[in-house]
């Protein structure tokens, strides 16, 4: 049992047990923030790999070094105020004249300082001009990606050109979100009213992920998506690949997968180009060239894929899509046929 503090007692200077207490709870909470750190740095902000992103680390770093300093120094003051020498601690000039210095000068300079290096960010992330832009859609939880352009269609994983600006359009189709993808750039809200751009460069070839920010739902942390950036030739090859009609299934498993998802409820939320047009859920065009399934729930294998048409509310409850029980050789069929849709 606790028992209130008699103000006797909360006026009793802090004991060093007490300061070496708060020193390991101050420690375990580093240890704990940094086994977050994935050693991948696939979705971190402090691997920068574009100039926007770039920009926000060096914020960072500049803020995490003023308010580290800060930290010390108001730490050693407050320890010298406490264990000092208590004839030294009466009322002079002095004292007031390095309050006056260190509360108004010192940190009207600090403050002042953060405000120019954030304005210098804000124009440093100007959206550069490009001649590249992706319409990203947020949807309850997954991501609708379109190539206008190119007039390509995708889902939940955006490709892009190493070594150039794209220019992406930010929208919602219901409520908010945001798009974050820490390697590339910070976060940016998606409005289903309203336009937002946001500029992203990858410097390198690579994958990065990106995340939902903005709490969305029950299933906002399973709102995730991935960014291929591709060397340029291997970028343009990707976008004729995708503008490529798709093939006619041309054996009878590939064929009956086919009738299953005309016959099941499957394409009236499903498009894929040249068979259904439904624009509920995600894109199927392309679905077995993806590497994951669901916004990020499970790598995109056969088995999964199975599992996800069976059992949808399992793997991801509160999402949209309906589990379809399905004969384990129409299944295999549909399976077949979606896998082949490369
Ligand atoms: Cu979408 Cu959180």
């Amino acid at each position: 049992m606790w028992h209130r503090r008699s103000p006797a007692e909360n006026s009793r200077p802090p004991t060093r047990a007490g300061l070496l207490r708060a020193a390991v709870a101050l420690g375990g909470c580093a240890v704990l923030v940094l086994a977050g750190c994935h050693a991948d740095h696939a979705q971190s902000m402090l691997h920068p790999a574009g100039p926007e992103a770039s920009e926000i680390a060096r914020i960072w770093w500049f803020l995490l070094a003023v308010c580290g300093t800060t930290f010390v120094v108001v730490l050693t003051l407050t320890g010298l105020a406490v264990f000092g020498r208590r004839e030294r601690r009466t009322e002079s000039p002095l004292g007031n004249r390095f309050i006056v210095f260190s509360g108004v000068v010192v940190t009207g300079a600090v403050l002042l300082a953060i405000l120019l290096v954030s304005l210098r960010g804000q124009v440093a992330l100007a959206i550069p001009e490009s001649d590249l832009t992706i319409d990203v859609i947020g949807h309850q939880w997954w991501w609708e990606v379109r190539y206008p352009d190119e007039n390509i269609i995708t889902a939940n994983e955006i490709h892009i050109p190493a070594g150039r600006p794209v220019r992406l359009r930010l929208t919602s189709g219901d409520v908010i979100h945001s798009l974050w993808i820490p390697n590339l750039n910070g976060k940016t809200d998606m409005l289903p009213d309203k336009v937002n751009l946001m500029s992203i460069t990858a410097n390198r070839p690579g994958t990065f992920r990106g995340q939902c920010a903005e709490f969305c739902g029950v299933q906002h942390a399973l709102m995730r998506l991935l960014v291929h950036a591709h060397p340029p030739a291997e970028f343009d090859e990707w976008i004729l690949e995708r503008q490529r009609a798709t093939d006619i299934p041309d054996t009878p498993l590939l064929q009956r997968g086919r009738a299953i998802f005309m016959k099941e409820a499957c394409h009236n939320c499903h498009a894929i180009e040249g068979t259904s047009v439904g624009r509920r859920g995600p894109d199927l065009t392309h679905v077995g060239s993806r590497v994951e399934l669901a916004a990020g729930v499970l790598p995109n294998t056969p088995e999964n894929l199975a599992e996800w048409i069976l059992h949808p509310d399992v793997l991801k409850p509160g999402n949209v899509m309906p589990p379809t029980p399905l004969e384990p050789a129409d299944l295999q069929a549909l399976v077949a046929y979606l896998m082949s849709l490369k």
